[in-house]
């Protein structure tokens, strides 16, 4: 019987970025990304951030982006491209000023999710999934995405702008953003920070905290907790509940219960 083995880094076919691709717009990116590569103890563990500081230069992993990250990571671009593909968070076409994510997973929906997707897209002259209304990178162009369960189920229906959460919408509220967003406004979301725009949000992702063109940490930092969110913990710490003991006693816990925001433990 023939048996097939997955070759070793060694033997793996080494098939470099090839000499068409430029690779010029991210000649001002080498010190970030090797600042990347620096957090990890192998520089292939990097390649996640260095796709959202892709997603920073060029809105989108472009062909370059995918060349980049296999240039500075010294792996294929097969490779990159093989985890660029998998990630929703990853684009393959220009994102606009904004993105726009609807959650549309089964409690959204069944609270006006689906509702508040198709006014969006009404809105915004019938584009659908990943479509964008206006020219990319453009004030106002926005990026529309329906989006898996976003974890905010308790403050259903959920859309987030650049990841920042507006709770609770209505067809009405959600419409009033997106017409705010083409005016160039800003509305502040529902929880997190204020906003910014797509890609200044890459860059954060890309693990820049305290980079001045994201504004510093300070203008980064915003409660990420609702009080419907924080209820049951408060109310747990009220009546001493607990969670009962693993029945092998489980991996080692904390004895202390992480601090909440707004006082609950
Ligand atoms: S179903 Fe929408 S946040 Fe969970």
């Amino acid at each position: 019987m023939t048996r097939y083995l997955s070759p070793t880094d060694a033997e793996r076919p080494r098939v470099r970025p090839d000499s068409e691709v430029d690779l010029s717009v991210f000649d001002g990116q080498r010190e970030r990304a090797g600042a990347i590569v620096a957090r990890y103890p192998e520089p292939r563990s990097a390649l996640l951030p260095l796709l959202h500081l892709v997603q920073y230069v060029e809105g989108h992993v472009s062909r370059a982006g995918v060349a980049f990250c296999a240039d500075v990571l010294d792996i294929t671009p097969a490779e990159v491209s093989a985890v660029a593909t998998f990630y929703t968070m990853y684009k393959r076409e220009p994102v606009g000023e904004h993105l726009v994510s609807v959650c549309t997973n089964t409690l959204c929906a069944a609270l006006g999710g689906d509702d508040i997707y198709a006014a969006v897209r009404e809105r915004l002259g019938g584009i659908g999934h990943e479509q964008t209304a206006g020219e990319p990178g453009t004030p106002g162009s926005l990026t529309i995405e329906h989006a898996e369960c976003l974890a905010a189920c308790d403050l259903a229906p959920v859309l987030t702008v650049n990841y920042e959460f507006f709770d609770r919408q209505t067809v009405d509220s959600a419409l009033e953003i997106i017409g705010k967003l083409q005016a160039g406004e800003k509305p502040h979301p529902t929880r997190g920070a204020p906003l910014t725009d797509f890609r200044r949000i890459e860059l954060l992702l890309a693990g820049f905290f305290d980079d001045p063109e994201v504004g510093g940490a300070a203008a980064n930092a915003g409660p990420s907790a609702d009080e419907a969110t924080l209820a049951g913990a408060r109310l747990a710490e009220e009546r001493g509940w607990t969670a009962p003991p693993m029945p092998d006693g489980g991996p080692d816990r904390p004895t202390e219960a992480p601090d909440l925001p707004g006082g609950a433990s």
